[in-house]
């Protein structure tokens, strides 16, 4: 599989990665995530994908225990672990920026995965009170001190992106962004892009909608993300994907995949899944190669959701 370095820091891994919420904790529909969560983990090592994607809020730390039980069967450097923290227990689970509190984060995180360092550690929402550098600076001291290798932000806004980073301290954003929603392509990219700051996308499959599986009955499931015209839009922009995902023979949701690692402004996916077998179709997406006009046509398929 494809590798990258990840900002500007020493650390690679590869561009297809996972995403664990699903893993660790029971689910809305009271489902135990642990033990497909352990399968899931396990089938995406095993097949080949390095990076993790997990925080204390998937399963208020469950999910990082069940990496780091799962783990322990593993080469620790040859996994990259990339954790989250801002939501403060005590505080009725609020964004908590705070240097101490992002310190005992990374610490608590370091327990529950059993490692003695994180690869990637992301303040995970901005709280409304602490200076962004102050944040970040102490995610720096902890980077110097070898408890984490690179520094991220998640749900910044472009202003809090640009003064998080005004020491040129951070390594790589996680924002949502999608097909059906591109909002980071404009100026979010283009600052990233110019400041050597990676871009991981979360909600790349829209949970699921955009996987070929779900059609008109589904349109109040995903009201969250698109509502009206924009579910008609979209289910459109699916057929699209379902053609190219024809003439290749692969899934749809490797075709969505494929989209975004040749798109210019993505550098790594953390797609998730429920069990083992969505694992291996998203660990197909890496057989997939999107020519220029089919790259494009499904850009264009998508394109009012620019
Ligand atoms: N930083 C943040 O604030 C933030 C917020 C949200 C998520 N995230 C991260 O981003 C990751 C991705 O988000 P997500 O998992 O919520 O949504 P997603 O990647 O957009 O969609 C995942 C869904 O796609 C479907 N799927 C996956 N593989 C499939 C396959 N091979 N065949 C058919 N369907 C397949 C499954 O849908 P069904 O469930 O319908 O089967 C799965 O639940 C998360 O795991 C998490 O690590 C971060």
């Amino acid at each position: 599989m494809s590798t990258i370095q990840i900002g500007k820091s020493a650390v690679r891994t590869t561009r297809l990665g996972l995403g664990t919420n699903k893993v660790g904790g029971t689910s809305r529909a009271g489902v135990d995530q642990e033990k497909s969560g352990r399968e899931v983990i396990r089938t995406a090592l095993d097949n080949g994908i390095q990076l993790l994607d997990t925080a204390y809020m998937y399963g208020k730390g469950r999910s990082e225990a069940v990496i780091g039980e799962v783990l322990k069967d593993y080469d620790r450097s040859k996994v990259v672990i990339a954790t989250k923290a801002a939501h403060d227990p005590q505080n009725d689970m609020q964004p908590n920026n705070d240097p101490a509190f992002l310190k005992q984060s990374v610490d608590d995180a370091l327990q529950r995965l059993q490692t003695d360092y994180i690869d990637i550690f992301y303040i995970h929402f901005p709280d409304a009170s602490t200076p962004k550098a102050e944040a970040v600076g102490a995610l720096a001291d902890l980077k110097q001190a070898g408890k984490i290798r690179a520094i991220g932000v998640s749900n910044f806004t472009m202003a809090q992106i640009k003064a998080a980073n005004v020491d040129g301290n951070v390594d790589i954003v996680e924002d949502q962004y999608s097909l059906i929603h591109r909002e980071p392509e404009g100026e979010e990219m283009a600052y990233l892009k110019a400041n050597q700051i990676s871009f991981v996308p979360y909600f790349p499959l829209a949970s699921g909608l955009l996987t070929g599986k779900y059609g008109e009955a589904d349109r109040a499931r995903f009201a969250r993300f698109v509502a009206g015209k924009q579910f008609d839009a979209a289910l459109a922009g699916v057929d699209v994907l379902r053609r190219v995902a024809a003439a290749h023979d692969a899934a749809v949701i490797q075709v969505a995949l494929a989209w975004y690692l040749q798109a210019p402004g993505v550098d790594v996916m953390i797609p998730g899944a429920r069990n083992a077998e969505q694992v291996r179709g998203i660990v197909g997406t890496r057989d997939v190669q999107l020519s220029e006009a089919e790259w494009n046509a499904i850009d264009t398929a998508f394109a009012s959701f620019k």
